[in-house]
């Protein structure tokens, strides 16, 4: 089989790597990939950009590709699976109606509401003073979000009111474009975040090892958000308790009043959760795509072959599906980053030490890299994605940490905490 990746980042190289550990899969390309992408053995990448449906559609049916997998949220928002689908192409990722469970969070609490999700309290507005209102109302702290999607930038947690009225402030005055047209204020949950990331076909639906993501960029979880700074799988904040409840109070009610609304949702179901410290699984979020970083730490664990389960989930039949195997074992991932981001940052350095990470044991995937006649360089804010495996959290973050000091280029920034809470603390 040959496969189609759409996507740039260190999850779509996680992608390409794993679906090409199967042995029913000859050849994966990218559109348009990174320097990893383009490195990797039996993968190539294709310099079309991830909006361009009618090329992408074009060149898949010459290329009779068995399944295309769709990386991103933008195109996905942007109704990439419905021109894929009416060529007659098989696609894993959900169509415009589904994407708007992340494309729209007004949408996306409606829906919670219908299903009787657990979730803050909210509400929407399209109007300043009516917003403030409701803030002095509610008190601090208190959230308020774009509706839209805003690159992961359209979330202020305020702690106070002066602050969450400055956020409604600059959305109605066009920070995020139209994403800001309409806000959703919600109360501030407390707890601990981790991310679930399901299968499903519309009808079923799989949980994947359960993750934690690093959103701010300074450790001690100080500082801007980011989209995500590292990671480890699996979360053991989340027992299999947890996780049945997960299941049967998020995941299953999620997909049942999808399909009530005649949408036929497949892909990956990503469920943002806090875990209250009563230990109740709430949802901040739900995005319609693998997440970036936890892909990268979730996969390397997955025994069963991805080929499987994304056919699966894209023909509806992932009710016949074995039970997923996974690997004995935990994983970490520690992103490497150009120094500025999450603002400004340069690109266009030279990375050395790959060779020598990869000898430490670590697996290095590439996100914001590209390779301009053999030479590798940085390419965007999220550089590389240092992943390992091992017995326990400390062996796999040693693992990670000690492939991180082999590599170099200027300005590379990385958080020395990933995995802090999972770490015992003298070590
Ligand atoms: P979102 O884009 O909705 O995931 O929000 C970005 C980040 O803001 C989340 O990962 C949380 O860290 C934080 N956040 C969002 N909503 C809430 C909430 N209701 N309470 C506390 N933190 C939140
Ligand atoms: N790591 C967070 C995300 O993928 O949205």
């Amino acid at each position: 089989m040959k496969v189609l990746v759409v996507g740039n980042g260190g999850r779509e190289h996680a992608l390409a790597w794993k679906l090409l550990q199967s042995d029913k899969v000859q050849q994966v390309t990218c559109i348009p990939g990174n320097g990893g992408t383009a490195k990797l053995e039996h993968c190539r990448n294709m310099p079309m950009t991830a909006e361009d449906f009618e090329g992408i559609g074009r060149f898949a049916l010459v290329q009779n590709f068995a399944l295309i997998v769709i990386g991103p949220e933008a195109p996905l928002a942007h109704g990439i699976t419905d021109y894929l689908q009416r060529q007659g192409l098989t696609v894993f990722g959900p169509t415009q109606a589904g994407a708007q469970i992340e494309a729209s969070k007004a949408w996306a609490k409606a829906l919670m509401q219908q299903a009787g999700i657990p979730t803050a309290a909210s509400e929407v507005f399209t109007e300043a003073e009516a917003a403030k209102q409701y803030i002095n109302h509610r008190g601090a702290p208190i959230v308020v979000k774009a509706d839209g999607l805003a690159a992961g930038k359209g979330v202020t947690v305020a702690m106070t009111v002066a602050e969450a009225h400055g956020a409604v402030d600059a959305a109605f005055k066009g920070q995020f474009g139209v994403a800001g047209n309409r806000l959703v204020i919600e109360d501030y949950l407390e707890g601990q975040e981790v991310s679930v990331l399901a299968l499903t076909d519309g009808k079923t639906i799989r949980p994947l090892l359960p993750a934690q993501d690093h959103k701010r960029i300074g450790e001690g979880d100080t500082g801007a958000n980011t989209g995500g700074m590292g990671a480890y799988a699996p979360a053991p904040l989340v027992t299999p308790a947890l996780m049945q409840r997960i299941q049967t109070e998020i995941l299953e009610p999620t997909i049942a009043t999808l399909k009530q609304e005649g949408i036929d949702y497949r892909g990956i179901l990503y469920a943002g959760l806090m875990i209250t410290p009563e230990g109740d699984p709430k949802v901040i979020e739900f995005n319609c795509r693998f997440g970036d970083p936890e892909t990268q730490a979730i996969l390397p664990l997955l025994e069963t072959p991805l080929i499987d389960l994304l056919l699966a989930c894209s023909n509806q039949r992932l009710a016949d599906q074995p039970p997923i195997v996974w690997k004995e074992g935990v994983s970490a991932c520690v992103v490497l980053a150009s120094g500025g981001y999450p603002h400004a940052f340069q690109k266009g350095h030279p990375i050395s030490g790959l060779s020598e990470a990869e000898v430490m044991g670590a697996i290095v995937f590439h996100a914001g890299t590209y390779l301009k006649n053999q030479e590798l360089l940085t390419d965007g804010g999220r550089v590389l994605n240092v992943t390992a495996i091992g017995d326990t959290f400390e062996q796999a973050l040693d693992k990670a940490y000690n492939a991180v000091r082999c590599i170099y280029f200027e300005e590379m920034y990385y958080r020395r905490d990933i995995g802090y809470r999972v770490k015992p603390a003298n070590s």
